[in-house]
C-alpha cells in the first residue's frame, strides 16, 4: 500500500508556510518544538479567522505577553482591547481563563496530552488536537475544514457536511501517522489552504493527485456537499453616540454573556427585529442618516445611530464617559467601531 502521509509530509518539507508560531520542518527534524503557549494561542486565535489576519495580532499578543505567566496576569479589559477587530470575543476571554489555568493549575507549563489538554477552558476537541500534535508532537488527528474538504475530495465522499463529519474524521484518523505526526497535521491544513482550496482545487500540482478518488470522479470542486443553510435573518438596534464638551466618548463595557460580550461598545439597545429606545441620557438625539451594518455568524446587523452632545455634569443611566487618554477607536469589536467611523465626523463638526 502506498504511504500517503509520508508522500504529503515529503511535499510539506518543500512547500510549508512560514507563519511566526510554527517551527520549520528542518529544525523540526532536528529536534526543535515550538513554544507550547504561542501554539495554543494561535489556534485559539485562528478558529474562523484566516491565517493572514492572525498573524499581526499574534504578534502583538506575543509582544505584549511574551509567557502564560505575563498573559494570565494582565487586566481582563487590555487583553479585551488588544483582541478588538479578531470577532468572537468568547475567545479571548477564555483565552484569559485558560492562561490563568495553565498558572494555577499546572504552574505555568501546558499539559502535553489530549485529554489534560481538553480539561482546560476553552480548548474542544479541536483545539486539544491540534496543540497535542502541533506542540507536543502527539499523533492526534486535527479535523478543520481544511481537512474536512481534503478527505472528502480523496475519498470522494458525496455526504453533505455538517452530517458526514464523522465520516470524514475517521477517513483522517486513518492517515495519521505516528511519525511526524506534528507536521503531518500542519501539512493537511496547509494542503487545504493553498492547493485543495474551496473553489479551484490545483489538482495539477496536488501531491495527492493520483490517489484522490474525486479528482478521477472528477468531483473534486463540487466537494465537499453542505446541507443548505438557512437564511441568514437581520436584527435591527438603535446605538447611542455621545461626545462630551472635553473630547470624551460615553462607552460602556458589555455584560459577559452574550454578543461582544466583555467588549467596550456604545450604549443602546436589545437587536432584534424592532429595538426600543433605550436614550442613556435626556438630549436632543439625532438620527445620522447612515446605519452601520455588520455581519455576524448567524444574523445580519443593522444599527441605527443616534448622536447627542453632552455637558460635563451630564450623568448618564449607564455606560461612563472615557477620555481620549483612556480611550482608543482600535479597542472596539468591529461593529462598533463601523458605528464609531460613521459618527465621529458628524460629531465633532456640529
Ligand atoms: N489552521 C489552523 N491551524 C493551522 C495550522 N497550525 N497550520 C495551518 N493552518 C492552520
Amino acid at each position: 500500500m502506498r504511504d500517503l502521509s509520508s508522500e504529503l509530509l515529503a511535499w510539506y518539507d518543500v512547500h510549508a508556510r512560514e507563519m511566526p508560531w510554527r517551527i520549520s520542518p528542518a529544525d523540526r527534524q532536528a529536534g526543535v518544538l515550538p513554544d507550547p503557549y504561542g501554539v495554543w494561542m494561535s489556534e485559539i486565535m485562528l478558529q474562523q479567522t484566516t491565517v493572514a489576519a492572525v498573524r499581526d495580532y499574534h504578534r502583538k499578543f506575543m509582544g505584549l505577553w511574551p509567557t502564560v505567566r505575563d498573559l494570565a496576569a494582565a487586566e481582563d479589559a487590555d487583553v479585551m482591547a488588544a483582541w478588538a477587530g479578531l470577532g468572537y470575543y468568547a475567545r479571548a476571554r477564555n483565552l484569559l481563563k485558560c492562561a490563568r489555568a495553565v498558572v494555577a493549575d499546572w504552574d505555568g507549563i501546558f499539559p502535553d496530552s489530549y485529554d489534560e489538554l481538553l480539561k482546560l477552558p476553552g480548548i474542544g476537541p479541536y483545539t486539544a488536537a491540534a496543540v497535542a500534535a502541533i506542540a507536543f508532537d502527539r499523533p492526534e488527528t486535527v479535523v478543520d475544514g481544511n481537512v474536512e474538504r481534503v478527505m472528502a475530495r480523496l475519498h470522494d465522499i458525496h455526504a453533505p457536511l455538517p452530517g458526514s463529519k464523522a465520516e470524514l474524521t475517521a477517513k483522517a484518523k486513518e492517515l495519521t501517522p505516528q511519525n511526524r505526526p506534528g507536521d503531518y497535521a500542519q501539512a493537511v491544513m496547509d494542503l487545504g489552504a493553498t492547493i485543495c482550496t474551496p473553489r479551484s482545487p490545483a489538482c495539477g500540482i496536488c501531491p495527492w493527485r493520483d490517489p484522490c478518488a474525486a479528482r478521477v470522479a472528477g468531483t473534486a470542486a463540487e466537494l465537499p456537499k453542505k446541507t443548505p443553510k438557512k437564511k441568514t435573518p437581520t436584527r435591527f438596534g438603535i446605538v447611542y453616540v455621545a461626545r462630551r464638551t472635553d473630547g470624551a466618548w460615553l462607552l460602556e463595557t458589555r455584560p459577559e454573556k452574550g454578543l461582544l460580550g466583555g467588549m467596550l461598545g456604545w450604549p443602546g439597545s436589545d437587536w432584534g427585529d424592532e429595538p426600543e429606545e433605550a436614550p442613556p441620557f435626556e438630549a436632543d438625539w439625532q438620527l445620522l442618516q447612515e446605519e452601520a451594518r455588520h455581519t455576524f455568524t448567524h444574523f445580519h446587523l443593522r444599527l441605527n445611530i443616534m448622536i447627542a452632545h453632552a455637558d460635563l455634569d451630564t450623568q448618564p443611566l449607564r455606560g461612563q464617559f472615557l477620555t481620549p487618554d483612556a480611550f482608543s477607536p482600535t479597542a472596539l469589536p468591529t461593529a462598533m467601531r463601523k458605528v464609531f467611523d460613521l459618527a465621529h465626523m458628524t460629531l465633532r463638526h456640529i
